[in-house]
């Protein structure tokens, strides 16, 4: 095999395929490291992915059984067949991570299966079982993403107490499933059992769930939730966990009272953040710094300390998303080959995939206050967009935040069902710097949820057409 590369990558996740893929369209001759057995990284095949799949399957479940009857669609003896469930979450996973080595060959990227290390600033060595292989790289770009967090004294033995791999293996539905942790992941496990069945009671250490988001976003989303019967604890710190005869005993603390309450559950899921994985990569023995939280530190072309050694994704500051991580990658690849790569930190959407989605682009509420912007406010129900009312989908709002004197869109933040898919729309109006009215006068076709983000930006200027 040729050993000798322009750039290697190490990492096959969507951050390291990604900048695999862009660097060799631009003519590079690129490898890309990866030890799990399977490209597509913690995102294809034990997150995003795995967990959409589940919601989309879960919710159609519940739909079928709670809704069904009531919209004239009459069925009965609706009944979960878990390993089915199971069975067509991995053929996706299968079907997507051969994609992604279909796209390697298309591309001419050397896919190289086992552990990659670094001996040099231009020195990489591929441990596979017991064989050992030594490349050459003129650039090297680490995309070896996060792994999961938990708390001190806690062991995730992913049957009982799981992490978010284990909770979307699950061969049963849990009577009781206690999530700590009110971010992204709990709410979307949390959702997927609690429709399957399970009694879902999150807890959370602050007094709101998903911290950094909109507050009145937030507020709204826990209010849905709870309608739907997920219990929360907020304000809560839990301690321990422990085994009683056939249950789990959960210990936690109310920060205020400071009193210790216990929950009983089947199993917990630990959602209390990712961390970056860099372990074994020998970044100290090369020089690459790293910052007070392991992440490796870079300058604004994701370069490290060395050079021609560059990082990107879950191992860099900022959003532990794969969209952000995609985008770095691809700045990488543009920024070796010479050209101006560039990431637009200010425009990353975040999406969080529960019933109704929640999605958000740009500075917050909360933000704007701190950096004293001062700012219009257009909001607008779906609860009066004619879609969504025909559907039944009248849950949730879109926001939208405008500079007080430019009308410059600062930030839209939505809570609704298939937002997911329409904050695109606004992330693009904001990478061209568009106004509150730029958004008004663009024509929406009706009936979509879409003519929610208008009257949104008609409301800024407080002249919305239907509510
Ligand atoms: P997160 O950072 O979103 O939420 C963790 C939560 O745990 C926080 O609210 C925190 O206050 C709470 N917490 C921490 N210690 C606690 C304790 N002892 N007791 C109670 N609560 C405690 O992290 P999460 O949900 O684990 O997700 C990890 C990463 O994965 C995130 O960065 C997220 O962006 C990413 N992700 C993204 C998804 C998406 O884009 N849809 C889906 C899933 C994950």
């Amino acid at each position: 095999m040729e050993n000798n590369f322009d750039v290697i990558v190490i990492g096959g996740g969507p951050g390291g395929y990604v900048c695999a893929i862009r660097a060799a369209q631009l003519g590079l001759k690129t490898a890309c490291v990866e030890s799990r057995g399977a490209l597509g990284g913690t995102c294809l095949n034990i997150g995003c992915i795995p967990s959409k799949s589940l919601l989309n399957l879960s919710e159609n479940f519940h739909k079928a059984k709670k809704d069904f009857n009531n919209q004239g669609i009459e069925i009965s003896d609706i009944k979960l067949n878990i390993e089915k469930m199971m069975s067509n979450k991995n053929k996706s996973i299968q079907t997507l991570t051969k994609g992604v080595e279909f796209l390697f060959k298309k591309n001419k990227v050397t896919y190289l299966k086992g552990k990659g290390v670094l001996f040099s600033s231009n020195d990489v060595v591929v441990y596979n079982d017991n064989k050992k292989e030594n490349f050459k790289a003129k650039n090297i770009v680490i995309a070896t993403g996060s792994d999961v967090a938990t708390i001190p004294g806690i062991t995730i033995d992913e049957k009982n107490i799981v992490s978010s791999t284990g909770a979307l293996s699950l061969d049963k539905v849990p009577k009781k499933l206690v999530v700590i942790g009110g971010g992204y992941i709990g709410l979307e496990m949390g959702s997927v059992w609690s429709r399957l069945g399970s009694e879902v009671t999150v807890i959370e250490y602050l007094d709101h769930i998903t911290p950094g988001m909109d507050k009145e976003i937030s507020k709204e989303f826990q209010k849905i939730l709870n309608k739907q019967g997920i219990k929360f604890r907020l304000n809560s710190k839990v301690d321990s966990v422990n085994k009683q005869s056939n249950s789990l005993i959960v210990e936690f603390t109310d920060n205020k009272t400071s009193k210790t309450e216990k929950a009983e559950a089947d199993k917990v899921l630990v959602a209390v953040g990712r961390k970056p994985y860099t372990e074994g990569l020998n970044l100290s023995k090369i020089g690459i710094k790293k910052d007070k939280k392991g992440r490796i530190e870079v300058n604004e072309k994701l370069q490290t300390s060395v050079k021609n050694i560059y990082a990107i994704g879950d191992v860099i500051k900022g959003p532990m998303l794969a969209h952000k991580a995609e985008d770095e990658g691809i700045a990488v690849a543009e920024v070796i080959a010479g050209q101006a790569g560039h990431v637009n930190y200010d425009v990353i959407p975040g999406v969080i995939y529960t019933s109704p989605e929640v999605a958000t682009v740009g500075k917050t509420e909360e933000q704007l206050k701190l950096e004293k912007i001062s700012y219009k406010v257009g909001k607008f129900p779906f609860l009066a967009n004619s879609r969504a009312k025909v559907n039944n989908e009248t849950d949730g709002f879109v926001k939208i935040l405008a500079d007080d004197k430019t009308d410059k869109v600062l930030g839209v933040h939505i809570i609704g069902s298939h937002c997911g898919n329409m904050i695109a729309e606004m992330a693009l109006a904001m990478e061209f710097g568009a106004s509150a009215e730029d958004i008004a006068r663009t024509c929406h076709a009706h009936p979509t949820h879409t003519e929610a983000i208008k009257e949104a930006a008609l409301a800024v200027d407080k002249r919305p057409i239907h509510f």
